[in-house]
């Protein structure tokens, strides 16, 4: 990418719509926006129209494969991480010297790529979707690893009816929120004015945030991978859970995708050596995150913030701090999910 062009995420914020989008979105019910100018409602979820053009050209023309893994995330919830760890997994046979491994030259994001961002050639969101085929080379390892903030109920139909594996990976809706905040305004930086707290907050708690509401998208995947028909298919994760037991999540993870570590790999280390790679102290620090791009046009950087458990506590009032306590417990705490 030219570096006088603005990124994809710049346009996001700085542009009028195409005629296209404007279109698509007419009869949307419509909010203002967190870094676009404005997020769109479909399906009952939130997007960025840039976003919801893809889905729709997916909801038509995606193909999944029964061998196919997708990583699924509520944004902010550790996607970066996750993404490093199953790569890491499932092709630890191809790259078994993490000394001299892809992800020492590449952000996670240039190995698993976006369902949403990637499939498409041009950047401009206005692919030609025809190519958007089992053999398009950014998706062609066997398996494939795609990752996409979909919620359940808009992935496009072959996902859900094939034998694919879904990781969903979800995190304490109080961390989301800071997180999702910090990452807004260093997209908004040098183009548009910062996005405060408090209008933040108000609109998570509205459930008006990218892909929100936070409460629906996890819900979604929750229920569905409560039947029995889907037990085997979809597996939940939280990035606390990660953090609290990174071998036991690892060792699951693994067995779930159906690379399951061997004895002789438990005994040699091979699960701690991954562990390390994808530590938020490793990747954060190497040259590629310090200052490279993605192929979406943002930093590197974005991704790495403090990687911690409970950073809202540096940031939420005790009344914020209720409210959304009240939401978690009555949207979510009710069903089950607990952080
Ligand atoms: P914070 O902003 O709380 O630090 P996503 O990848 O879904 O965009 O989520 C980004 C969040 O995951 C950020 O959280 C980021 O710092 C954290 N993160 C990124 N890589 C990580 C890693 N390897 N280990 C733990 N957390 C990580």
């Amino acid at each position: 990418m030219a570096e006088d062009q603005p990124s994809l995420l710049q346009k996001f914020v700085q542009d009028e719509l195409p005629q296209e989008l404007r279109d698509l979105v007419s009869n949307l019910p419509m909010e203002n926006g967190w870094a676009e100018k404005h997020l769109y409602q479909y399906q009952g979820f939130w997007y960025n129209p840039f976003i919801l053009q893809a889905l729709v050209t997916l909801q038509k023309h995606f193909h999944a494969n029964d061998n196919d893994i997708f990583l699924v995330s509520i944004p902010k919830s550790g996607t970066t991480w996750l993404k490093a760890l199953a790569f890491s997994i499932v092709n630890r046979s191809k790259y078994p010297n993490f000394q001299n491994h892809p992800l020492i030259n590449n952000n996670p994001h240039a190995l698993v790529p976006f369902l949403e961002f990637d499939l498409n050639s041009s950047n401009e969101f206005l692919p030609n979707f025809n190519s958007l085929s089992r053999s398009s080379s950014l998706f062609s390892s066997s398996p494939r690893i795609i990752s996409t903030h979909f919620p359940y109920v808009s992935l496009p139909n072959s996902v859900k009816e094939s034998s694919c594996k879904i990781v969903y990976l979800c995190r304490d809706p109080k961390d989301i929120l800071i997180s999702r905040w910090h990452f807004t305004n260093k997209l908004r930086k040098g183009i548009t004015d910062n996005f405060s707290l408090e209008d933040a907050f108000e609109m998570f708690c509205k459930g008006v945030s990218p892909g929100g509401p936070f409460w629906d998208h996890m819900l979604g995947y929750w229920n569905e991978g409560m039947k029995s028909s889907n037990n085997k298919k979809i597996m939940f994760l939280k990035y606390e859970e990660i953090k609290m037991n990174p071998l036991l999540v690892l060792k699951e993870l693994a067995e779930f995708l159906g690379f399951p570590f061997s004895r002789e790999e438990e005994a040699v280390g091979v699960m701690d050596d991954i562990l390390k790679l994808c530590s938020f102290d490793n990747l954060s620090n190497l040259e590629v995150n310090t200052n490279g791009k993605t192929s979406f046009g943002v930093e590197n950087n974005i991704f790495f913030r403090r990687g911690q458990v409970g950073d809202w506590k540096n940031y939420l009032t005790t009344e914020m701090v209720e409210k959304l306590n009240n939401i978690i417990a009555n949207k979510l705490t009710e069903h089950g999910i607990q952080f």
